[in-house]
């Protein structure tokens, strides 16, 4: 069969390493891809977010299965323009899309489906917004409603800041996608992600993860897309998941489905463990980058064929995906200034020493300019690695990172550092 991915990231060329291995596979297609991505699948010029130019391409290509990575061409309704061509797509429709695309959305359906989430309103208007405020305590929360790229949630601690929040996201500080204010209570607690696979109406539990977010050793300073991650989450019993697809994830699949707008794909719920059990603090619908380079890692399972049943309404009565029980840690690199200014055009080296040492190399934003592999974007690389622990782990992925000759890089020296905490006190 031949396959499309839509995407260019570490998370994609997780994703087109493990089609790659399917027995399934004729031909794996990338758009716009990169050039890890190009070692297994043949790089197309075809806009990722142009719904006719993908079903064009899908059609003229015999594609069975078009897999879409990031969320702006779900959201820019790729898949509904693909399953209108009758192309089987993994990846929800725009209108199952908005479970990541609007949190009231979200919000609302947690509410009426009785889901635990954190209290909250949502606000056209500042000052409607203001009048609430005090009725949430401190620290709140306030999220601007659209896709902010990760950057459109502010945990205020103090009256001002909160106001300053709202006046920022009210005053088009977020684009259109602060238009509409999520007001919210602070959860206190461990945050895990959660990934589920659906075809609409049957579900299956995937597998848990942690990311850091934070750029600096220590997780402080500025917030990144993940600065690096591990699967399993040890917090992430298999008691909290059966109460996580009992209380979350399955009624919201069941409430999609029930309003007309069946969710398939990849749910990514982020969740809070609080005191009172876990709580939903977003859902997304895509993978996580980096979460899924540790989760395709440890995935023993033809992606190809798990992914096309679920774009095909086949996961009933399907066994749950099958993860290795070893620990898989990833580390970013990233190019020196992310999260700001990342530089551009640093040169990269000995991915093979890297690759040597038993770890894998994900490409997450490089190209080549004239032969030579060189750093475009702010997270360059991520170096994965599997170990019987996670110090196990984490050692063989820095182990690989001191491999690679990238000086213009750095990245954290201590992701897993919790887990790894709690591995040595048990
Ligand atoms: P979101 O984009 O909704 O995932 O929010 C980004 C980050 O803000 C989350 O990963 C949490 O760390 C934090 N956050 C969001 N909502 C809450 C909440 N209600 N309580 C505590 N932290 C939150
Ligand atoms: N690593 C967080 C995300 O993919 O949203």
């Amino acid at each position: 069969m031949n396959v499309l991915l839509l995407g260019s990231g570490g998370r994609e060329h997780a994703l087109a390493w493990k089609l790659a291995q399917s027995p399934r596979l004729t031909t794996l297609f990338a758009a716009p891809g990169n050039p890890g991505i190009a070692d297994h699948a043949r790089i197309v010029t075809v806009d990722p977010c142009d719904p006719a130019a993908v079903v064009a391409f899908a059609r003229d290509n015999a594609v069975g299965l078009v897999v879409v990575g990031p969320e702006q061409p779900l959201v820019a309704g790729v898949a509904d323009a693909l399953a209108a061509a009758g192309v089987p797509v993994f990846g929800p429709t725009a209108a199952a899309a908005r479970l990541e695309g609007s949190k009231a959305f979200t919000k609302d359906l947690c509410a009426r489906e009785k889901i635990p989430t954190a209290p909250y309103g949502h606000f056209d208007s500042e000052a409607d917004a203001r009048a609430v405020l005090d009725g949430f305590g401190l620290p709140v929360v306030i999220k601007a409603d659209g896709l902010a790229a990760g950057k459109g949630v502010v945990i205020a601690t103090t009256r001002e800041e909160a106001e300053a929040a709202l006046a920022d996201m009210f005053g088009g500080g977020f684009g259109g996608a602060g238009a509409e204010v999520v007001i919210e209570r602070f959860l206190e607690g461990e945050e895990v992600s959660f990934f589920a696979i659906t075809d609409g109406a049957a579900v299956l539990p995937l597998g848990s993860a942690q990311d850091h977010k934070r750029v600096g050793d220590g997780d402080l300073g500025p917030n990144t897309g993940g600065m690096g991650a591990y699967s399993p989450a040890s917090v992430f019993t298999p008691e909290l998941e059966a109460r996580v697809m009992a209380e979350i994830v399955e009624p919201t699949v069941r409430a999609m489905a029930g309003a007309g707008t069946p969710y398939a794909g990849v749910l990514y719920a982020g969740l809070m463990l609080t005191a009172d059990g876990p709580q939903l603090i977003e859902y997304n619908a895509r993978f996580g980058d980096p979460e899924a380079q540790v989760l395709m890692l440890r995935l023993e399972e033809d992606l190809l064929d798990l992914l096309l049943a679920a774009a095909t309404q086949r996961l009933a009565g399907r066994d749950r995906p099958r993860l290795a029980a070893a620990h898989a840690l990833t580390v970013v690199l990233a190019a020196a200034g992310y999260p700001g200014t990342p530089q551009a055009g640093g040169a990269i080296r000995r991915i093979d020493a890297a690759e040597a040492t038993g770890a894998k190399v994900f490409h997450a934003g490089t190209r080549t300019v004239d032969g030579a592999l060189v750093a475009a974007g702010g997270r360059v690389l991520n170096v994965t690695a599997t170990g019987a622990s996670v110090a196990d782990a984490q050692a063989a992925a820095y182990r690989a990172v001191d491999a690679i000759d990238f000086a213009a890089g750095f990245c954290r020296r201590d992701i897993g550092w919790r887990e790894i905490a709690r591995e040595k006190a048990r």
